[in-house]
């Protein structure tokens, strides 16, 4: 019997690493780290602080799933063990490697108004080039074609807004019940009753309520309340002031993923409140 058959190590304190049975997979920029970081508040959840890599990255997959289950968090046996990399949404491996591993494994993706998510991630990606010194275009430029003035294809920040296009390649190898899908706009406004939806989809109870959460002003974000003394905030990387942009190339943005968005809802079943 190998070790891994039972999914299973055990360690001290009657707690012992498991593969996680929920794994947050997307999307980029759309409040992962936030929500993986509320739900560790939950009694019945433990998460992986880091992003592992582990069903995008051929050398980290080559590994095995006793390396991947070794870097999980100590758990309870009644513990959900939760995982989150937004990369898995965009690739095309992810989706039959996960499938691989445990094939009712439960999936989260948050999706953000897809303007949004791309002004977001391009925000992300102009901080990074900052602190290395280095500068990047302004965002009218990246997201337009210089020639033609129509929305940019190439552009990577655009192409991971198409939901559709990446969300096929799960629900071909997942059914649809066992995807859960966070509205991450509202999940910015109105954690708790996010959450809680997860929590019914997780089968755990409600815990995460607003004495645990709580509106913290000078962030303009829901923060955490660990303790009677201790609180905490997100990093200064989450909630980053977006640069003014065009509206103009907005509204060009918004009208571009309009036909993107209807494909979307009805593969989902949802609808979310994008124009
Ligand atoms: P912005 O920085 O563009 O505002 P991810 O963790 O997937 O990279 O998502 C980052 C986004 O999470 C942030 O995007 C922010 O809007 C959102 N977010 C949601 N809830 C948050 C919270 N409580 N604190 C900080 N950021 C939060």
């Amino acid at each position: 019997r190998s070790r891994l058959s039972s999914n299973v190590s055990h360690g001290g304190g009657g707690k012992s690493r498991r593969l996680p049975s929920c794994i947050i997979i997307g999307v980029r920029k759309c409040g992962t780290r936030a929500l993986l970081e509320f739900l560790s508040l939950h009694p019945d959840i433990v998460t992986a602080d880091e992003e592992m890599h582990f069903f995008n990255n051929d050398d980290r997959y080559r590994q095995g799933l006793e390396w991947y289950r070794q870097r999980m968090p100590p758990s309870r046996s009644h513990q959900i063990t939760i995982e989150k990399t937004p990369g898995y949404f965009i690739s095309s491996m992810a989706p039959s490697r996960v499938h691989r591993m445990n094939s009712s494994v439960k999936l989260i993706v948050l999706l953000r108004h897809p303007t949004v998510r791309t002004v977001s991630d391009y925000t992300q990606i102009y901080f990074n080039k900052l602190g290395k010194n280095e500068s990047l275009d302004a965002f009218e430029d990246l997201v337009l074609d210089r020639e033609s003035k129509a929305v940019n294809l190439r552009y990577k920040a655009v192409q991971i807004s198409i939901y559709h296009h990446y969300f096929r390649r799960w629900l071909d190898i997942f059914p649809r019940q066992q995807i859960h899908v966070v509205d991450g706009d509202h999940l910015i406004l109105d954690p708790v009753s996010e959450i809680r939806s997860i929590e019914d989809f997780l089968g755990v109870p409600h815990h995460i309520d607003y004495s645990i959460l709580y509106f913290n002003s000078t962030r303009g974000f829901y923060c955490m309340r660990l303790n009677a003394t201790y609180e905490r905030c997100l990093g200064a990387s989450k909630g980053r002031k977006h640069p003014d942009i065009d509206q103009t190339v907005i509204r060009k943005l918004n009208r571009f993923f309009v036909p993107h968005n209807k494909q979307l809802f009805n593969m989902l079943h949802v609808q979310f409140p994008w124009t």
